[in-house]
């Protein structure tokens, strides 16, 4: 943990209009979203963009999700297309990532795109975060709110636990009621899944009338054609192992559905409960030294993202 800690904020207008401050002179603040807590930066100044690859030690190949209020503020960025705009009226403010060509004249800085022709917009649902949004009047550059390859923050604690005085700030609005990153779709050249997350497959499918192309993801640092999909992420210090139906000696069990376990996702087998309490549990079980065992989450809706977040940090780390 860091020594210092940062300014904590309430999600009200005089803390939103400090935050909005802070973000426009250069500095980093935290902010909540319905997916996960932000570390956000004034999108167009370069300097600040660059605090956030060093606060969270982020490789600068892998660009950042730059967030917007809504879908007027989105095209200022990007070139819009009927296939945006049908993806955005049915499920934008909400935890969907669209990636789109950018504008000429787009005015964010090359940091927050990695040199890519392309840019990462979201428009989050989180009141509190549409207040901010629309009081600071610019984007907003936001990785999650963790050091890089870390376990995802779902409250303002596991922020201040994970980046301490390397933010400003952190708006504090309680637990995230989504709980995983956004679902990512690239648009260009065809729509495909970039990132599974907390938007469901099944409904962008359903509302665009067609199957997505599913990119498969590169088994190393080197093969970054899509970032994001580094094999090991999200990781616990502690190992992790996959679809166990009970616990090695020693292991931990992070359970799911009726069970004996040390945690469980969801007793009920609810997976929008299960996503809303996964990384909080992993949070809590790492705080515990001990090897975990996770119970079988089913494939469909949102067991996709938790299934890959899970799969992504039991596997081998990175050097
Ligand atoms: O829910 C979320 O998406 C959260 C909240 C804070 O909005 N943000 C988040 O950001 O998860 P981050 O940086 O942890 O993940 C952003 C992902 C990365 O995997 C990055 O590589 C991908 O978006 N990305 C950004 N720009 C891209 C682009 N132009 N093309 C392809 N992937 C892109
Ligand atoms: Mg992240």
């Amino acid at each position: 943990m860091n020594k210092t800690s940062p300014l904590i904020l309430q999600p009200d207008a005089a803390g939103l209009a400090r935050a909005a401050a802070l973000l426009a002179k250069g500095s980093l603040v935290a902010f909540p979203t319905e997916t996960v807590y932000g570390l956000g930066a004034d999108a167009r100044n370069g300097a600040a963009v660059a605090g956030i690859f060093a606060a969270k030690d982020r490789p600068h190949f892998n660009p950042l999700i730059v967030h917007v209020p809504s879908i007027s503020a989105a095209r200022r960025y990007v070139v819009w297309s009927d296939t945006a705009d049908i993806l955005a009226r049915a499920f934008w403010p909400g935890p969907l990532t669209l990636v789109l060509p950018l504008a000429e004249d787009h005015g964010l800085s090359p940091l927050v795109t990695a040199g890519l022709p392309t840019v990462a917009l979201r428009a989050p649902a989180q009141a509190s975060a549409q207040v901010l949004l629309e009081t600071f009047g610019g984007p907003v550059a936001a990785p999650s709110a963790n050091p890089s390859g870390r376990i995802s923050p779902t409250t303002a604690d596991h922020v201040v636990q994970g980046l301490g005085g390397r933010v400003t700030a952190v708006v504090d609005d309680g637990a995230c009621s989504v709980g995983l990153e956004s679902t990512i779709v690239g648009l260009v050249p065809e729509p495909t899944l970039l990132r599974a997350g907390g938007l469901p497959l099944e409904a962008i499918e359903a509302s665009l009338g067609l199957r997505l192309s599913n990119l498969p993801r590169p088994s190393s640092n080197e093969t970054v054609t899509a970032p994001g999909q580094l094999a090991s992420h999200y990781a616990p210090n502690a190992t992790l192992r996959m679809n166990a139906t009970s616990a090695a000696p020693g292991e931990l069990l992070l359970g799911f559905g009726p069970m004996a376990c040390d945690l469980n996702l969801s007793v009920s087998g609810d997976l929008y409960e299960a996503a809303a309490n996964l990384f909080d549990h992993l949070h809590r079980l790492d705080d515990l030294n001990r090897p975990i065992a996770v119970a079988p989450i089913p494939m469909h809706g949102l067991g996709n993202a938790i299934n890959d977040r899970l799969n992504r940090a039991s596997a081998p780390r990175m050097p």
